[in-house]
């Protein structure tokens, strides 16, 4: 690790400006070969400060709230492409001031608002171009709690909802239905897609196929995507293809630094205590769940018999803990321990939950110079909760 980044005080996040290059790279390369519009899903990153990196390329983004939407506009200054489960007629007015297109995951939500969209077409502003979230029931995520197409799902029209007639007026359609998803699960749910909604095709001017295509992870088959992509565009040369990914564009990253603050043990279990909290600051290896990888540990080896903890974060919460990790000497207080790809998602979904101190962000530059992009204070966690 870099001596100026080992040197600063635990915990913090970092973030790595030739790590986003290269994965910004990547994606504009496929925006290239396929013509599709790929647009960036705030959920998974709104470190706003590293946007001017991201206007570079020209990438656009989807908002799923009204502050998202604000984001988009403020600081990557253009109208976002918009989805919400639920509009009110207080939000609605707002995404219509700020979006290029509104996507409604009923029919019932498009037939109450689609007023205020026409009205103020009739003033002439700007049009926002409507769309419908649909369905296709094509289940290829295994984690439920990520799974948009279990039965009941809350997300979208059936096609059989839908009877085979497409509401007036509606310009495009979305599918969600992937999540660090492979090329190949994207060919499947464009098949179903297909099959159920292709009949509608030729009524719409473009197809938005949602999150889940984890294009910048190791292995995945970008050509096979590209494929994808430019056949589906052969079929449907009038549609605007549309890709709106979130962790692809931030996926590893960044990390998490954290120090060992003491080592307990309880029937037999040794649990290292750390100065970060799984729950408060890695919600997701909960919630998911999954055991993120730590740079400094390392395999099991037979017939070696090598100190192995579990982790635990430094909040009350009794389940505030991932294990296990083996290392090749005994950890104590002052440790440092690298949890890696801590970025996407991770950042925007933290709390300060028990008033624990919130890791600083820090910016590492590609010329080697390190910016605090924030440092929390007590007034951050007072001011955060009112
Ligand atoms: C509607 C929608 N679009 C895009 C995304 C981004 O997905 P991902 O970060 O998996 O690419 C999500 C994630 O939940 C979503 O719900």
């Amino acid at each position: 690790m870099n001596s100026r980044i080992s040197s600063l005080p635990t915990p913090f996040y970092i973030v790595y400006e030739d790590k986003i290059r290269r994965n910004l790279e990547l994606i504009d390369r496929v925006r290239r070969m396929t013509g599709a519009e790929i647009i960036m899903a705030f959920k998974a990153n709104a470190l706003w400060r590293t946007f001017g990196i991201f206007r570079e390329y020209g990438f656009k983004s989807t908002a799923s709230s009204v502050n998202e939407m604000r984001l988009g506009n403020d600081e990557l200054c253009h109208r976002v492409h918009a989805y919400c489960p639920a509009y009110t007629p207080e939000t609605i007015k707002e995404y219509i001031s700020g979006s290029s297109h509104i996507t409604f995951n009923s029919v019932d939500q498009y037939m109450r608002f689609k007023g205020n969209i026409s009205r103020h077409n009739a003033s002439g502003a700007y049009h926002v171009s409507p769309g419908l979230r649909v369905n296709p029931q094509c289940s290829v995520i295994e984690t439920d709690i990520y799974n948009p197409a279990l039965p009941g799902s809350r997300f979208g029209v059936t096609a059989e909802m839908l009877g085979g007639k497409l509401p007036e007026g509606i310009e495009g359609l979305h599918f969600h239905q992937l999540c660090e998803s492979s090329s190949y699960d994207l060919e499947k749910v464009l098949d179903a897609f297909e099959q159920q909604f292709g009949d509608m095709l030729d009524k719409v001017k473009w197809v938005n196929m949602g999150g889940g295509h984890l294009m910048t992870r190791e292995g995945y088959d970008v050509d096979h995507l590209i494929s994808l992509l430019n056949d589906f565009k052969a079929r449907h040369p009038h549609l605007q293809v549309i890709l709106e990914p979130g962790s692809a564009f931030t996926w590893r990253t960044g990390d998490l630094i954290t120090s060992v603050v003491d080592v307990v043990e309880n029937q037999g279990v040794k649990t290292a205590i750390i100065d970060a909290s799984f729950a408060c600051h890695m919600p997701d290896t909960l919630e998911m769940p999954y055991k993120p990888i730590i740079t400094e540990s390392v395999e099991p080896q037979e017939g070696k018999e090598l100190p192995t903890y579990r982790l635990g974060g430094n909040s009350c919460l009794s389940g505030d803990y991932v294990g296990d990790w083996t290392f090749e000497t005994p950890l104590k207080a002052g440790d440092r321990l690298t949890l890696e790809d801590m970025n996407h998602y991770t950042t925007v979904k933290t709390t300060m939950f028990n008033g624990l101190q919130h890791p600083d962000i820090v910016f590492a530059r590609s010329n080697g110079s390190l910016e605090y992009l924030r440092r929390f204070t007590y007034e951050d966690y007072r001011n955060r909760m009112c």
